[in-house]
Parts: structure tokens; C-alpha cells; sequence
């Protein structure tokens, strides 16, 4: 037997404004993004913007369902609209911002699992590091260099 100890490091910025101009406008579309979150049933919008490869910014947010697990997350809405319309242009950085309409969140978005598992396979097809930017409403801005940080022993084709 041995023992494996996993770490990460990410970056923990004050608010928004303390992030770099291309990181805050990428947060700030996701804002934006987030206004338009179809959220009837749970009250907590997520947006999502995802900077491609060739500049370009593809939005999302979530889309709630009467038949609740028939939605869809904010970032696997903006995924696989990038995965869909700009097939083979590598995703650069994806910033995640989440609010309530009950309460105000100030501690960082993290996307669920299934978000964690979608995205990786992206990054896994691109042999290129995703950047997350993650955020509540206010507060704290996390910035983690890979989405293989957060979802350690990863499933993945090379399994099937
Ligand atoms: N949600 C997201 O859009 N992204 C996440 O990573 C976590 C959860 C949405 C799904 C649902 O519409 C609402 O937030 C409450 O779970």
C-alpha cells in the first residue's frame, strides 16, 4: 500500500476587480449571461461565457425544466453550443458566475459534477488546459488552470 496525496493550486482574487482586463470582461459576459437563466423552480441563475481559441465568447445559462431533470446547467449549455457551432476551435477559459433570487451568494460557483465530467472531456480532446474563473453574485473570484484540478481520477474513453 502507498499513499498518493493530491493537490491543487488556484488563485483566490478579492472580487472581480482584481482580476486581469480579459478575465473580468470573460466574468462579465457571464453576468450578463446569467440574466437571461431560465430558473423558475429554483431561483438560482447561473451563467456561464467561454472564451474560444479564436476570440470568439460563447454564452449559456441554465434552463430549467417543469420535469426537473429534463434542464440543463449553464456550462453544459455554453459547452456543447461551443462543441456544436465552433467544432475543433480549443476553449480557453470558461468563467462561471451563480446568484439567487433568495439570498445573495457570495461564496464561488462550482459547477456539479455532471459539469466537471462534460467539460473534461473537452479539455481532454483538446490536449489543452481550460482555465476556470468561478463566482457567486459578489466576493471572491477563484481562477483554477485546468478543469483536471477539480475532478481528480477522472472517467474517460481510454476506460471504454
Ligand atoms: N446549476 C448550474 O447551472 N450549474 C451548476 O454547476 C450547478 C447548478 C443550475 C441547475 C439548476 O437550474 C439550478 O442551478 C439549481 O440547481
Amino acid at each position: 500500500m502507498k499513499k498518493v496525496q493530491v493537490t491543487f493550486e488556484m488563485q483566490v482574487f478579492d472580487d472581480l476587480n482584481e482580476l486581469i482586463e480579459a478575465d473580468k470582461k470573460l466574468m462579465e459576459r457571464a453576468v450578463s449571461a446569467r440574466a437571461n437563466a431560465y430558473a423558475p423552480y429554483s431561483n438560482f441563475k447561473v451563467g456561464a461565457a467561454i472564451l474560444l481559441d479564436n476570440g470568439e465568447v460563447v454564452i449559456g445559462n441554465n434552463q430549467e425544466n417543469a420535469s426537473y431533470p429534463s434542464g440543463l446547467c449553464a456550462e453544459r449549455v455554453a459547452i456543447f453550443h461551443a462543441g456544436a457551432n465552433y467544432p475543433g476551435i480549443p476553449i480557453r477559459s470558461i468563467a462561471i458566475t451563480a446568484a439567487s433570487q433568495l439570498h445573495e451568494v457570495a461564496t464561488p460557483a462550482a459547477p456539479c459534477g455532471n459539469c466537471r465530467q462534460a467539460i473534461a472531456e473537452y479539455e481532454q480532446r483538446q490536449e489543452f488546459p481550460i482555465t476556470l474563473l468561478l463566482m457567486g453574485e459578489t466576493g471572491e473570484v477563484l481562477k483554477c488552470k485546468s478543469l483536471a484540478d477539480i475532478l481528480p481520477i477522472a472517467f474517460n474513453s481510454s476506460y471504454l
